[in-house]
């Protein structure tokens, strides 16, 4: 499936529930908020693998099923083994924040799970109490290690802001020293809570880490990162620079909200309700015209801080 600029669309990122464990200060108001809406709208497990079906049709070969907190869906094992059983879907990933992963994750792996992004903001177990409002920091780091135990390739996503300390940035990048894992800093992007805080760039991440250590650039782009590598260092240093150097020339993904919104740009609020369009008063031919217009009418490129953009916190989008 292709857009009006070109873009092959072959990623499909699906949010499982806008729930979540913790509440990252960057991200989901406090628990105590009023207008946190409770999860009754979610996608149902048939629901979730009819999509993926009918998307693996149109050409996409990667799903990665993301949240809120993804693990908190007592149907996870399901869900994944419904959608290894897809045959043009090549690669299934995993967004999460860990806490509930180092039980679980076996099984997943089991089950068809090639990938797992853990997010992870700090590796100082009072500030990641803070910023996650009670978060257990032995817990994601006990799953890390779970996972790459098990040969899983992990990915690190870290979102720096002014609420952490610098020194959080050296500390995040020391997990690449023993292990070919991926850490990556993101820029905080103007969505939900983002809009109230300062985020720091990918250029500023890159300084402060020059500054103690010796970077090799390593010049790949791959997907959302840019690469670098500490010298001696097995593992690799990302950053996602979506507001300081746009990507979406390369975009080839789309996403599904928990409540089951098709959404082709990240930063816009423009949805097509896929759950309304599975029901039986739609034909096949018109259910997949009508997908297909929406993704090839997609955005040419984001448009945060406008008036047409997203008002959804990041928990239902799914990152
Ligand atoms: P890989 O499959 O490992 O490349 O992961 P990914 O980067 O596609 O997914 P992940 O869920 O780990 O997302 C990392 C960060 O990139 C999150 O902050 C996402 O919100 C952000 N991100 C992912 N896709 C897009 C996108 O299309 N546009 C923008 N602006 N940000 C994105
Ligand atoms: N800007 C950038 N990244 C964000 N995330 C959540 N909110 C934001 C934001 N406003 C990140 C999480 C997680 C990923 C799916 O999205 O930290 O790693
Ligand atoms: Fe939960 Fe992820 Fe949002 Fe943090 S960023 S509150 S882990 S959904």
């Amino acid at each position: 499936m292709k857009d009006k600029y070109g873009r092959v669309i072959d990623y499909l990122r699906i949010s499982l529930t806008e729930n979540c464990n913790i509440r990252c200060l960057y991200c989901m108001p406090d628990w105590s908020c009023k207008d946190f809406q409770e999860d009754k709208s979610m996608l149902t497990t048939e629901e979730i693998i009819k999509i993926s079906k009918l998307f693996s049709k149109f050409g996409i070969k990667k799903i990665r099923l993301t949240g809120g907190e993804p693990l908190l869906r007592r149907d996870i094992q399901e869900i994944i083994k419904g959608i290894s059983k897809i045959s043009n879907i090549e690669e299934i990933c995993l967004t999460t924040n860990g806490l509930l992963l180092e039980s679980k994750v076996e099984e997943l792996k089991k089950n068809g799970l090639n990938r797992v992004n853990i997010s992870l903001d700090t590796t100082d177990e009072e500030e990641y109490k803070k910023l996650t409002r009670g978060g257990e920091l032995k817990k994601v780091l006990r799953a890390v290690k779970r996972c790459r135990e098990l040969n899983i390739p992990v990915k690190i996503n870290a979102v720096i802001t002014n609420l952490q300390k610098a020194e959080s940035i050296i500390n995040l990048a020391k997990l690449t020293e023993n292990d070919s894992l991926d850490i990556r800093f993101i820029e905080l992007m103007p969505i939900g809570l983002g809009k109230g805080l300062k985020g720091f760039t990918g250029q500023d991440i890159i300084n402060i880490l020059e500054k103690k250590y010796i970077l090799e650039n390593l010049y790949t782009f791959e997907g959302t990162s840019k690469y670098y590598k500490i010298e001696g260092y097995k593992g690799r240093i990302g950053v996602i620079n979506p507001m300081s150097e746009c990507f979406c020339e390369t975009c080839n993904r789309v996403r599904i909200t928990s409540n089951g919104e098709l959404k082709s740009c990240l930063s816009s609020e423009k949805t097509l309700n896929i759950k309304e369009l599975l029901n039986d008063k739609y034909s096949e031919e018109e259910r997949e015209r009508i997908i297909l217009e929406t993704i090839f009418n997609r955005n040419e490129k984001n448009i945060f801080n406008t008036s047409d953009s997203e008002k959804m916190n990041m928990n239902k989008i799914g990152g």
